[in-house]
């Protein structure tokens, strides 16, 4: 109110760049909806961008020089923006800040501070005090507690929505460096979950998926006791409005009975599912610290196909892993044909300093490494196009998300989280409607919808 200048009640720009997980993409939109009462508004360049967040990821090598080659380039914007009297501060958010948050603040020194994901709730303080001394690192002081209690309300920005439920994770796989950058696991309490549910499908969204490092090690609080993820997503589908539920990231020793069961008790909870294996070989698995062998990975998949007979199943995988031998590679190559994926991620392994794997000798060839790559994506590849083409002719029930890229076209999803896209009008976005199939790609459908009275149902 007492500022002076043109400027004075005009919006400031916020351009934030999102890497890596869901749960990055979650708190990207919470700084978003933070920011927004001190006058931040999203702009879509950094060049007009007063603040712009880099919401980095830490989970493969190449992060850290990924952050500054950002700044590189945002460099130049900066420089331009100061010439015409206006200035642009850099923040470096997520993973790497937690991680290397002072190494970053040494080399690029366009960096104004470096805040770590348990601190996002502290950012309008931060970005206040940059006027004045800049420089600032803040990491992990924070509990993923005090961090929730302290971020506003829920704004929604369309018919889908990610809910944080779960931060952080206790399992230390050998290779992973989550459980330093996010710390231990942390549940939001039941109540707390169903009160941003509610929001948001007051908000018009309806899908809601539940989200954590460890999504199904949720253990909230409700009532004195401590509930699952089950009993959360029962509760979850009881809020009027929500037409689907989804959840991510799980861990193949945490599928509980309750949850394999609600996948056949639940028609909201949808028949999809991303489940990380990493590896076919028992062998691997145990060096990985992954607590579980194939065949438990098999028998669980068993189960929800028990449960839910169309489940579809999505997975990571890593290749290369110390140690791993011509053998190893093929047990994971049968578990893929055993289980058949709908879609998966395959990484190279990657040595984080830090982590337990990172001393293991036997260091497996950059040359193996990319051809067992090379092989388990043509195998991988070839399941989600068999998956896809499988659907065409079928029709589907698909939520209306989003406009498409051509005039005339919408954009949804498929229970099996396959994009669509058919004719229909605006008006449908928000509604679930019957999409017949009429081609398919590896990576989309393509589908007709007719207007009248429900004849393609
Ligand atoms: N190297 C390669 N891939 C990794 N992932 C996690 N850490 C590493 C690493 N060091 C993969 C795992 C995990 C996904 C999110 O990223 O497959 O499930
Ligand atoms: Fe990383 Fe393993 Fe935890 Fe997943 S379960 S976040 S791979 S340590």
């Amino acid at each position: 109110m007492t500022q002076s200048g043109k400027e004075a009640s005009a919006a400031k720009g916020l351009y934030i760049e999102t890497y890596g997980c869901q749960m990055n993409v979650y708190d990207s939109e919470r700084m978003r909806d933070l920011l927004a009462p001190l006058g931040y508004a999203p702009v879509q360049s950094p060049s007009d961008a007063d603040l712009v967040i880099l919401n980095t990821c830490h989970i493969r090598e190449k992060a850290t020089e990924k952050v500054y080659s950002e700044v590189g380039r945002l460099r130049a914007h900066k420089q331009q923006r100061q010439a015409a009297g206006r200035d642009m501060t850099i923040v470096v958010a997520g993973c790497v800040a937690q991680a290397q948050g002072e190494e970053i603040m040494a080399r690029a020194t366009e960096v104004d501070f470096a805040v770590g994901p348990q601190s996002y709730h502290r950012l309008p303080e931060l970005i206040a005090r940059t006027a004045r001394e800049r420089g600032e690192t803040l990491v992990a002081e924070f509990t993923a507690e005090e961090k929730f209690d302290a971020l506003p309300a829920r704004v929604a920005d369309g018919v889908c929505a990610f809910v944080s439920v779960q931060e952080g994770c206790d399992k230390f796989c050998t290779f992973c460096v989550v459980p330093y950058t996010r710390g231990a696991e942390y549940s939001r309490p039941v109540e707390e979950v169903l009160a941003e549910a509610r929001a948001l499908a007051g908000q018009g969204v309806r899908e809601i998926t539940l989200i954590g490092q460890n999504v199904n090690a949720y253990h909230g609080a409700a009532n004195g006791r401590s509930a699952r993820l089950a009993e959360l997503i029962d509760r979850v589908a009881r809020i009027e409005g929500i037409a689907r539920i989804r959840y991510t990231t799980s861990h193949p020793l945490e599928m509980d009975d309750e949850l394999i069961a609600l996948h056949g008790a639940e028609p909201k909870l949808m028949p999809f599912l991303h489940l990380p294996v990493q590896s076919g070989s028992d062998r691997v698995l145990k060096a990985m610290n992954r607590k579980h062998t194939a065949a438990h990975y098999i028998d669980v998949v068993q189960k929800l196909r028990a449960a839910r007979p169309d489940l579809a199943l999505s997975s990571d995988f890593i290749v290369g892993f110390p140690g791993e031998r011509d053998a190893d590679f093929e047990e994971t190559l049968a578990l893929v044909r055993a289980v058949g994926f709908a879609q998966a991620y395959s990484f190279k392994y990657s040595r984080r300093p830090g982590t337990p794997a990172a001393s293991l000798g036997a260091q497996v060839s950059a040359a193996q490494m990319n051809e067992r790559l090379r092989m388990l994506q043509d195998a991988l590849i070839g399941q989600q196009r068999a998956f896809n083409a499988a659907q065409v002719g079928q029709t589907l029930p698909v939520l209306v998300a989003q406009r498409g890229r051509k005039p005339g076209q919408v954009h949804g999803r498929s229970p099996y989280l396959q994009a669509v896209h058919f004719e229909g009008p605006e008006s449908l976005i928000g509604a679930v409607v019957a999409v017949r199939i009429a081609a398919s790609t590896q990576n989309s459908l393509a589908g007709e919808w007719t207007p009248v009275r429900g004849a393609a149902a």
